[in-house]
């Protein structure tokens, strides 16, 4: 049998989830030779929620953060989380724009783009495909794993089958919520394996407490490769832990072939971030335990956390049990998205209003109608065209690819930034987050004009980007 494979996520994944993505560019650095070193299948490093971070929190240059990392990493392929048509950012963007950002992320250094679609609607990942093959990427399409009355493993199965024959080189199970079981998980990879002939990948999350149990399921069930994290950047709402994963399997058929010594020295340098993490309560302890809300309520950690605080801001917090029964109605009056961003903003709040004004879409937020209207896609089951009527009354719903109805806008983003641009990259900054890349443009220029003047002074000082306020 062959052996399995390794993802580690210490650098993407691991950090969004634990600590709102907060991981420096600065303090992955000391890591990467001895991760390079480690001989993981790839190392997820980049996308997800790591280019927001950069530009919001971090006064960082997320293309720099990916060169800085390619030129540290020699020999382990780089992996990166693509949110298909919405790319990194929150609406659907023009084919031009999902292309270039493609072609720039390639070229700077990621060899694997998992791709994957809120409503699994692959119609929305066909030109960021497309895009990767054409670049020489490795295509990861991944399936948005959710329950519900729909999702049997024959419908994941025709999907992974569809992404296949879309052009896929590999499948990702991608399990955001930490809602796939052990023995759930065997019978999914089993029935996957049975009609795609390529690589399968897991991805899931230890929130429940379930992912050592799921990922061993997952590989004696013939799954190729895992996603885990590192042990002081494992577990809770992360990934399940690489050592225990790594151990378990050596001398087995599924021999990951990596040294625990090699391992140790990755273990060594986070331990010490996560005790700093820790001190400065960047990492807050409750994220590391056991939390079974999302197998009892069916919804992601995120997303509970989120109705919590809408339902305190409007001095409702009693209305919490009401809300979460009213979720699975929405959801299924709305088609069954599978709840990760942005779906499950949209249901769970559409959730709050129903059960706080005392009617049932007495009030419809402007995203929950775009919803409806078919404006990120086609949801996984039709939505009954009288409750459609009811939402969006006499409006035309959106049948074809939502992307279809957006004009090439590359070219009017490049005007509307131009003064700022400084690489390539930067259009495509500016394509994603106008204003937060505006602000961290102008200290850009900020910090180089200052540099440019002590350059011509006997200062040994150089402004760090960082500094400026
Ligand atoms: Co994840």
């Amino acid at each position: 049998m062959a052996k399995v494979k390794i993802t580690e996520t210490v650098l993407r994944d691991s950090h969004q989830s634990l600590i709102a993505t907060r991981m420096t560019t600065e303090e992955m650095l000391p890591a990467l030779h001895a991760l390079d070193e480690v001989g993981y299948h790839s190392l997820e490093a980049w996308g997800g929620a790591t280019f927001d971070s950069c530009l919001r929190f971090l006064n960082e240059d997320p293309w720099h953060r990916l060169r800085v990392i390619r030129d540290n990493v020699k020999n382990t392929k780089l992996q990166m989380l693509f949110r298909g048509q919405n790319i990194l950012g929150y609406r659907h963007y023009a084919d031009d724009v999902v292309e270039y950002f493609v072609q720039k992320s390639i070229a700077n250094g990621i060899d694997i783009i998992r791709i994957f679609d809120a409503l699994n609607d692959p119609r929305n990942l066909k030109t960021a495909i497309n895009a990767t093959k054409k670049e020489g990427g490795h295509v990861q399409a991944a399936i948005s794993y959710t329950t519900g009355p729909v999702f049997s493993n024959e419908y994941f199965a025709k999907y992974a089958k569809t992404l296949e024959e879309m052009g896929a080189d590999s499948i990702c199970i991608k399990d955001m919520a930490g809602l796939l079981k052990p023995y759930d998980a065997y019978d999914l990879v089993t029935a996957i394996k049975s009609v795609c002939s390529i690589p399968v990948q897991l991805h899931t999350h230890d929130t429940a407490g379930l992912a050592s149990m799921t990922v061993l399921k997952a590989i004696e069930a013939g799954v190729d490769v895992v996603d885990t994290a590192i042990s002081p950047m494992a577990m809770g709402t992360s990934q399940a832990p690489t050592e225990p994963i790594v151990a378990t399997l050596a001398n087995t058929p599924f021999d990951t072939g990596l040294s625990l010594e090699k391992l140790d020295v990755v273990c060594k340098y986070f331990t010490k971030l996560r005790e700093k993490y820790l001190a400065s309560g960047q990492l807050d302890p409750k994220v590391l335990k056991v939390n079974v809300n999302a197998l009892i309520y069916q919804v992601p950690g995120g997303m509970l956390s989120n109705l919590i605080s809408q339902l305190k801001q409007a001095g409702k917090s009693d209305k919490l049990d009401e809300v979460l029964e009213e979720v699975p109605n929405v959801r299924a009056d709305a088609g069954y998205p599978p709840l990760v961003t942005p779906t499950s903003q949209i249901v769970g709040t559409q959730a709050v209003f129903n059960v706080l004004m005392g009617e049932r879409y007495k009030t419809v937020t402007k995203e929950f109608k775009g919803l409806v209207r078919g404006d990120y896609g086609k949801t996984p089951v039709e939505i009954d065209p009288e409750f459609r009527k009811k939402i969006i009354g006499d409006e035309e719903p959106i049948t074809c690819r939502p992307a279809d109805n957006i004009k090439p806008e590359l070219d009017t983003l490049r005007t509307k930034c131009a003064e700022h641009i400084k690489q390539d990259e930067d259009v495509l900054t500016y394509a994603l987050f106008d204003q937060v890349a505006t602000k961290f443009f102008e200290k850009r220029d900020i910090g180089d004009k200052i540099n440019a003047a002590l350059a011509n002074t006997d200062a040994k000082y150089h402004v760090n980007i960082h500094e400026i306020k």
